[in-house]
């Protein structure tokens, strides 16, 4: 092992402990004992007292001992560390993986001693190798009907999970757009490289404890499936998503959040969902939880940068040959003017469902419904609206209301024109309704969908 490799291990037993990388000081201590210096040498080195570089030379022990499962200190390091080689190269050598307390350290080549996952999150690999058994609880997850369309969008979900080992995905976009038959198209195609998949919806798991308990008690009873361990103990969740490669999803986490404030405002008695979200973004582990909702947690939709390992999607209508199918099955002839109604209805696979039962029970022809520029809005397809709109701020309700009072698309300074509230408030809004997916931007001018536009004019 040379020196970058050893920071980087230990940088890695850290950080599973901790949640933190190492900082200058801490390293400069690993680097400096490595190179046998005392405290004193180090001190010096780094300008500080050798009181100071002892204690945090101390507490570093301390988090190291426990991720080894040894009493680690300076005299010692190096031959731990150097035992913790030969012990994850042995086990290369019998493709297996070893448990070190919480870092699971799995067969990698030679010269790089690595935790799997470690890796920066954007940084392609190739850790894709098939888990020997495979436990999976996919009762709650809705059978897959019909399917079209979506390629792209499960390549992109593919990477990012299989190559790129994002843990935290958010699968955002309109109520009835198809995130959750795309989700369940790609648990289908991607459920065998992880250990374990388990697909949860908020509607049937209730707090946080709930949730937990209901996870922790699928892995145990997993984990004893494979074991002749007769002493297992439960352990907390984090540890099983360090321990095993595992695929969560959690549909329906619009439920979390509050009705009447801005988007992704936990409900009181979900807040502490917020920690475990941010446990998984930031501790090292090799398990990817997917969260699946027209409204999202704020501290996940706010990430737009590669270099974490969160990731999100947000869906958009179908194609138009897939919005043909749709129509299709529904049992709608195929017209000259199917592709004009596919766009009124923004590809959107429920409202199309929605409109074309429509349309089939009372007898009439696409073209009759597209004679004028109304939007017809089926009882069913009002409900879905409201569904979402019903959730929205006051603050929102004000500025969808203005938006729909406008034909054309408006610029900042129009809006903050006409809605009589602050600048910091519209801009408040605007950022919750885009989060909802509710309002478009181009460029700089927003506007509101014609569908969403047509229903807000008749509320
Ligand atoms: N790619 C698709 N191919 C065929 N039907 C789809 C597709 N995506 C969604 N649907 C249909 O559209 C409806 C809404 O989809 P759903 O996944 O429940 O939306 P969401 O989870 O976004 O609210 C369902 O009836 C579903 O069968
Ligand atoms: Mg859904």
């Amino acid at each position: 092992m040379n020196l970058k490799e050893m920071v980087k291990l230990a940088d890695d037993m850290v950080f599973a402990k901790t949640g933190k990388h190492l900082n200058d000081l801490q390293e400069k201590i690993l680097r400096g004992t490595w190179q046998h210096e005392d405290y004193n040498d180090i001190a010096k080195d780094v300008n500080l007292s050798e009181a100071r570089v002892r204690e945090v030379g101390m507490e570093l022990w301390q988090s190291l001992s426990q991720e080894l499962g040894e009493k680690v200190s300076k005299s010692n390091f190096r031959s731990a560390m150097e035992r913790l080689e030969v012990s994850i190269y042995s086990n290369v050598a019998q493709e297996e993986s070893v448990q070190i307390n919480s870092v699971n350290i799995c067969g990698e080549p030679r010269h790089t001693p690595n935790i799997p996952n470690s890796h920066p999150p954007n940084q392609e690999t190739s850790n894709t190798k098939q888990p020997q058994t495979s436990h999976q609880d996919l009762s709650e997850m809705p059978e897959l009907g019909d399917f079209y369309d979506r390629t792209l969008e499960l390549q992109t979900l593919t990477t990012w999970i299989l190559q790129q080992h994002s843990r935290l995905i958010a699968l955002t976009g309109r109520l009835g757009i198809g995130k959750t038959t795309l989700a369940v198209q790609l648990v289908q195609q991607i459920k065998d490289e992880f250990e374990y998949v388990i697909w949860c919806s908020i509607d049937a798991s209730h707090t946080l404890d709930e949730f937990q308990h209901k996870l922790i008690q699928f892995f145990y009873n997993s984990e004893k499936q494979d074991s002749s361990r007769t002493n297992q103990k439960r352990l907390p969740l984090i540890k099983y998503l360090q321990k095993h490669r595992c695929f969560v999803v959690l549909d329906d986490v619009h439920n979390l959040f509050s009705s009447g404030e801005l988007a992704g405002k936990y409900k009181p008695e979900y807040e502490e969902y917020r920690s475990l979200f941010k446990q998984i973004e930031k501790l090292s582990h090799q398990s990817c939880f997917m969260l699946i909702g027209w409204e999202q947690p704020r501290e996940v939709t706010q990430f737009k940068n590669q270099n974490t390992p969160i990731r999100t999607l947000q869906l958009k209508g179908l194609d138009i040959a897939a919005a043909r199918e749709i129509l299709r099955d529904c049992g709608l002839e195929e017209s000259d003017n199917t592709e004009a109604l596919i766009h009124r209805y923004e590809g959107n696979p429920l409202w199309l469902k929605n409109v074309a039962n429509l349309i089939q029970e009372l007898g009439i022809g696409v073209t009759e419904l597209l004679l004028d520029d109304t939007i017809l809005l089926p009882e069913d397809l009002k409900d879905v609206l409201h569904e979402q709109f019903d959730r929205t701020s006051e603050l929102e309700k004000q500025v969808l209301s203005l938006l729909a009072g406008e034909n054309q698309p408006v610029n900042l300074a129009k809006l903050l024109e006409k809605a009589q509230i602050s600048s910091s408030d519209l801009l408040n809004a605007l950022q919750s309704l885009s989060r909802r997916c509710s309002i478009e931007k181009q460029e700089s001018l927003y506007t509101l969908p014609p569908v969403l536009r047509q229903y807000i004019k008749g509320l």
